[in-house]
């Protein structure tokens, strides 16, 4: 009994660690992004978690899992602090003016579906640790082709990491970055509606189920309307034949 309070308190102590640890690996970010001090003013560390701050979502037990920031021109960096976000599975942080690199402790956030650094400023190569988020689906680092924002864009450099080209969405255009390597690969995803297909795939699936279930039912209930007269029928022939058998 004891061993199990002791256990609960534990957990319970753990789950303050793990919330403020959060709290300050978003406030790193909030700081290194060079956000001004009239933004985000409700991102307050003194708080036991950051899930009532605006821009971030969190799940049922306080863990962080989305932040989205866009179009805020700031001139900062992406903290490596990012890294300790563990739960996260969507950051979209697309058009802030970012400079400086691409943190490979983003290779840490293993729940990681949904990548966004659209229209920064960022430069350098991608890290080969975003080859190994296992869920990622969709990764956006591209720059809007402008001419007045081409000085202001995404300026990503290298080798993109082979396995990104899985992904069912990815977008890498506008940048220096090298999408050949041995086998040719397009620079965005192959067809803008990758998502949909699938979702229209998924409809097509429930169309032709509901389709086949409606048949069975209508078929069961034909089935049922023609017994029920074939043995109305019989009656009128069990009762006919009496009578022909009076004659
Ligand atoms: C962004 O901020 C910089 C200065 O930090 C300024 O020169 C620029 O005009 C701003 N851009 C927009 C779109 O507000
Ligand atoms: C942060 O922004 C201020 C102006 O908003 C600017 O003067 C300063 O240079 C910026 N710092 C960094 C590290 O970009
Ligand atoms: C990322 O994971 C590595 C081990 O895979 C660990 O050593 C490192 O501390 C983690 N970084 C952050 C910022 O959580
Ligand atoms: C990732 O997601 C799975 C399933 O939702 C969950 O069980 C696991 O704890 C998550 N991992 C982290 C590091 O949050
Ligand atoms: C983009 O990066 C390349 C290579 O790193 C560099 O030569 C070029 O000057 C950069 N362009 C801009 C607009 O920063
Ligand atoms: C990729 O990004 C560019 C620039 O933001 C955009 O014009 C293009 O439509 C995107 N491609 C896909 C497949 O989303």
């Amino acid at each position: 009994m004891e061993l199990f309070f002791a256990a609960l308190i534990l957990a319970y102590l753990q789950s303050f660690v793990l919330s403020d640890s959060q709290g300050d690996a978003l406030f790193a970010l909030k700081l290194s992004m060079n956000i001004s001090n009239n933004l985000l003013t409700d991102w307050n560390q003194n708080q036991v978690n950051p899930c009532t701050w605006s821009n971030v979502i969190c799940d049922k037990s306080n863990n962080v899992f989305s932040v989205t920031l866009s179009g805020i021109n700031c001139s900062g960096t992406l903290s490596p602090q990012i890294g300790a976000l563990s739960t996260l599975t969507t950051l979209t942080l697309k058009g802030n003016g970012i400079t400086g690199g691409i943190p490979k402790e983003l290779g840490n956030l293993s729940n990681l579906t949904s990548l966004d650094l659209e229209n920064n400023r960022l430069s350098g190569e991608i890290p080969s640790s975003l080859g190994e988020l296992k869920k990622l689906q969709f990764l956006t680092l591209s720059r809007k082709q402008s001419q007045w924002s081409l000085l202001d864009s995404n300026n990503l450099s290298g080798q993109v990491p082979n396995r990104l080209f899985q992904l069912p969405k990815y977008n890498f255009t506008g940048n220096q970055l090298n999408c050949g390597g041995q086998n040719l690969h397009l620079c965005e995803s192959y067809s803008s509606d990758s998502g949909d297909s699938h979702t229209s795939k998924i409809g097509i699936t429930v169309g032709v189920v509901a389709g086949l279930a409606i048949l069975f039912l209508f078929g069961g209930l034909l089935f049922f309307v023609y017994k029920g007269r074939l043995r109305g029928y019989k009656r009128e022939i069990f009762v006919d034949v009496p009578g022909l058998s009076c004659l």
